[in-house]
């Protein structure tokens, strides 16, 4: 079976000692919450990394992420944080390719592709963000934009590299809106990402890796979503702020996972 995963993305929230407060709440649910298939990922800011990774040492199916990185080792970057530095705090995932990093941010597909082998490189985990606008969706050009954004990054990888990464599908329109894709939606698109990965590589290597949705998934959402066959977990924003909401969209996917 494939690696169940629900990661929070904490967006641009949270202070050090707010991050704290948030890190033990979900601890003290941490028993129910173990499942061996299932991977929590918590994705704080920068300055949050070390702390959360020291938190959760403990908890082995628990791992910390970046929410970005910058493509080089090292040097005259002012304000970048390189991969070596993410992973010397304890984490072991960055997310890469965010809609808001490539609306607000400029980020195209040549640069993330940059910032995946780098991330590699460093034994960091990709966490791959692909995803079309509302009007690419109406224009009905929204698996030409998903393919284009696999093609002009993962899809220069090797095998041995696409093997590491996590893909998460985020269409935009579902972002932070409260409009969720809906299950049919999500998993029509979730078999063309795997689809697409099988033809460019091979069909084992397609069956195993994890493609999350993500895109306003609530506790009131996530067990229809997690339920269906390519949607192997969720990356969650607002929604993984607050303690009691992402315990229980967590808890959606542990309760899919125990009828299995
Ligand atoms: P949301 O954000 O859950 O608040 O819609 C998801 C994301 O941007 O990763």
């Amino acid at each position: 079976m494939r690696t169940k995963i629900i990661a929070g993305n904490w967006k641009m929230n949270k202070t050090v000692q707010e991050g704290i407060v948030l890190i033990e709440e979900i601890l003290k649910s941490a028993g129910k919450l173990q499942h061996e298939n299932l991977q929590i990922i918590l994705a704080p800011p920068f300055p949050l990394l070390g702390m959360a990774s020291a938190l959760t040492s403990d908890y082995r199916f628990i791992s910390i992420s970046a929410q970005n990185c910058y493509y080089k080792n090292n040097g005259a970057f002012t304000g970048e944080v390189s991969p070596a530095m993410i992973k010397s705090t304890g984490a072991n995932h960055v997310i890469i390719g965010h809609s808001e990093r490539r609306m607000y941010f400029h980020e195209d597909n040549s640069l993330l592709s940059e910032k995946i082998k780098v991330a590699l490189q460093n034994g960091l985990t990709p966490v791959y963000c692909c995803g079309e606008t509302l009007s690419e969706r109406n224009e009905a050009s929204h698996y030409d934009i998903i393919k284009n954004q696999l093609e002009e990054t993962i899809f220069s990888l090797d095998e041995e590299e696409i093997i590491k990464i996590v893909i998460a599908y985020e269409p935009v329109w579902a972002i932070g809106t409260g409009v969720n894709a809906t299950p049919e939606q999500a998993q029509e698109m979730h078999r063309f990402i795997r689809t697409q990965v099988a033809l460019k590589f091979k069909d084992d290597i397609a069956e195993k890796i994890p493609i999350l949705y993500g895109g306003s998934v609530k506790p009131e959402n996530a067990y229809s979503l997690f339920s269906c066959t390519d949607i192997d977990g969720g990356l969650i924003g607002g929604a993984s702020l607050n303690s009691n909401d992402f315990v229980a969209i967590i808890n959606s996917m542990v309760e899919i996972l125990r009828k299995k």
